[in-house]
């Protein structure tokens, strides 16, 4: 081959690889935008809300809230048109226009969707892009806030914390995170096993159906208020803010991380830790994070509060598994260190383990800011997160029992990169009816899992590879987790569990990963899918079909 054809065929291959945009004719950009002035009464702002693809800010402002490089690659499908509403009335002509030139819409809030799901797509689309719709109004006297769905849940917890040191609410641990996609799909955080839920919390709110009309609590009725509460929003419409009830915190709460190698007998105090997790005072949350390391390797930064490791014997370099348990109590370390030592003294937690804070301080430890963080470090919505990821979910009903732990480790140290995370369950989660809200993992689950791979690695080879561990250990764990069905958080984002062909969306389709999620719920958000958006023009790929009609 001569070197000008194969110079061709490498620049045929490249336009045929990373062409990436859907086309999308100047013409239609011209309707899109001409459809919006006249669904809106402020004509002249809304050529200031519209980035096509030939506009110089058009990539920056799509990356801005790409959360996981893994799709933010010159291959990776962009949108036609990004829509960044500054006003809430911008959303109802954006749903309408969508409608009109026959494009999906994908709504993002703070872009964390662990598949990207709100950012790509097969099939052309458009973006909302909810982010200049973010503010947080706090009212202390009711102990309520309004929160748009594009704050995150850094903002909120400022905001809460600038009107109050004793209230707080019940969500992620992501400071970037933002409102619109974890609360309507359930929101969890440290407090979940005093307080529950975000969605346990939510007592109005206000969203954009697929016809354009802004309704709240009151005007949607109780069959739809229910579906966002944990259903997703991205399957039912817009949404636009969320009121919430605050819960009190205590002026001082305690936090530790306490780290355990194989070395340290960590199998037995993990197995004794599986018939307390979910019984032990509802004030105290411990979560753990299961690695592979070495034993030479010096701990990361998060365990900073760390003793000195005994000399273990072990050849330096050797293999092991580290398991950290890191806490939040709801109290001070007094009351903290008696229910450990009655309750889990297998951990050994000692006086020199405990740090005592405020509730807002805890925030960062969380988020594994440094001691001396300033609390305005929860206004940055920067992502500090450069790695690839993939993440799956599990949940424990029953103990594992020991030789099933040791199974696990060893496919862990062989695998060398995915890790667990095991979050306790049990206290108010195990008060609440699984059907009070479309999240039905309540009671009787000791765990939450999360399986996670991280990576540097650019190109498809190493994504295969690191995806495929956290495949391993899901199948390893197949016999000890819940099973018909096999449930998943719905947070958790995970494409393996099964998707809908766009535009099909049937029943069936929808039931294999809607029971992992929803269980018995499943069915009650067809049918408030099927009367709020029969024509399914909210879809994903894993939205909730509508029932054909
Ligand atoms: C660092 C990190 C920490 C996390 N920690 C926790 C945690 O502690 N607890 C927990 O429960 N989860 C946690 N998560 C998962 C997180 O809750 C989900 O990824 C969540 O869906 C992200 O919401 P988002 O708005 O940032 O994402 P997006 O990608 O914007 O949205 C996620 C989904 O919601 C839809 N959606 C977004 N906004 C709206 C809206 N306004 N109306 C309707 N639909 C909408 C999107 O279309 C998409 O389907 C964490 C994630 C990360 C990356
Ligand atoms: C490109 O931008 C111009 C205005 O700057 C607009 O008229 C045109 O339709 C745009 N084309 C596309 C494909 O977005
Ligand atoms: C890009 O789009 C934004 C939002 O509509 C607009 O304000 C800006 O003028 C556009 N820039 C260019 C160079 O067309
Ligand atoms: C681990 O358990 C063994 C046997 O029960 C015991 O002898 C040893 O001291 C323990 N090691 C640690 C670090 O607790
Ligand atoms: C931060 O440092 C101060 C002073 O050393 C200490 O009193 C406090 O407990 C620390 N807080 C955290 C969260 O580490």
């Amino acid at each position: 081959m001569s070197s000008s054809s194969s110079k061709m065929l490498l620049l045929l291959l490249f336009f045929f690889t990373f062409n990436s945009y859907y086309s999308f004719a100047s013409s239609d950009y011209d309707t899109f935008v001409q459809c919006l002035s006249s669904n809106h009464n402020t004509k002249n702002q809304i050529p200031n809300i519209v980035y096509g693809p030939n506009n110089s800010s058009f990539t920056s402002v799509l990356q801005d809230y790409i959360r996981n490089p893994r799709f933010n690659t010159p291959a990776t499908r962009k949108p036609s048109l990004i829509v960044t509403p500054l006003q809430e009335s911008h959303v109802q002509a954006a749903i309408l226009c969508s409608k009109k030139i026959g494009i999906e819409l994908k709504i993002r809030s703070g872009g964390h969707d662990y598949e990207g799901i709100s950012y790509v797509s097969e099939v052309p689309f458009i973006i909302l892009d909810m982010f200049n719709l973010r503010s947080v109004s706090v009212d202390i006297k009711s102990e309520t806030a309004w929160v748009q769905s594009g704050a995150t849940l850094g903002e909120l917890y400022y905001n809460i914390w600038q009107n109050s040191k004793v209230h707080g609410f019940p969500a992620g641990v992501g400071p970037t995170v933002g409102v619109g996609g974890h609360i309507s799909g359930g929101g969890y955080g440290n407090m979940l096993r005093k307080f529950g839920l975000s969605v346990d919390h939510v007592i109005d709110a206000r969203i954009v159906d697929a016809n354009g009309r802004m309704l709240d609590r009151k005007s949607m009725g109780e069959d739809l208020f229910w579906a966002i509460k944990g259903g997703g929003g991205a399957s039912f419409g817009v949404v636009l803010a969320y009121k919430i009830q605050l819960v009190p915190v205590p002026p001082v709460v305690t936090v530790f991380r306490v780290a355990k190698t194989l070395e340290e007998n960590v199998t037995d105090i993990f197995y004794r830790w599986q018939f307390v997790a979910n019984k032990i005072d509802d004030n105290l949350f411990i979560r753990l994070l299961v690695q592979p390391t070495s034993l030479t390797k010096k701990k990361p930064n998060l365990d900073m509060k760390k003793k000195k490791k005994p000399n273990s014997g072990k050849a330096p370099g050797q293999k092991t598994v580290r398991v950290t348990f890191i806490a939040q109590y709801l109290g001070n370390a007094n009351e903290l260190l008696s229910v450990m030592k009655s309750q889990f003294p297998e951990l050994g937690l000692t006086q020199q383990d405990c740090i005592e804070t405020s509730w807002i301080q805890s925030v960062l430890y969380w988020a594994n800011y440094n001691n001396g963080t300033s609390e305005k470090v929860l206004l940055d919505r920067k992502s500090d997160s450069e790695n690839f990821f993939k993440r799956k979910s599990d949940y424990l009903k029953t103990p594992i029992p020991k030789d099933g732990l040791e199974g696990l480790w060893k496919n862990i140290i062989e695998l060398g990169k995915a890790g667990m995370v095991f979050n306790a369950y049990g206290g108010q989660m195990s008060r609440i009816g699984e059907s009070e809200t479309p999240f039905p993992h309540r009671n009787g689950n000791i765990f939450k899992i999360q399986y996670f791979a991280n990576w540097k690695e650019q190109g498809a080879e190493a994504e295969k590879k690191y995806i495929e561990q956290t495949r391993t250990l899901y199948s390893y764990m197949t016999p000890y987790v819940s099973k018909n069905p096999r449930e998943s958080y719905l947070n958790y984002r995970d494409l393996d569990i099964g998707t809908t062909s766009n535009g099909k969306n049937t029943y069936d389709e929808g039931k294999v990963y809607g029971e992992k999620y929803f269980k018995g719920n499943f069915d009650r958000l067809v049918k408030v899918k099927t009367a709020v958006d029969p024509d399914n023009f909210f879809r994903n790929e894993q939205s909730i079909p509508p029932l054909l009609h």
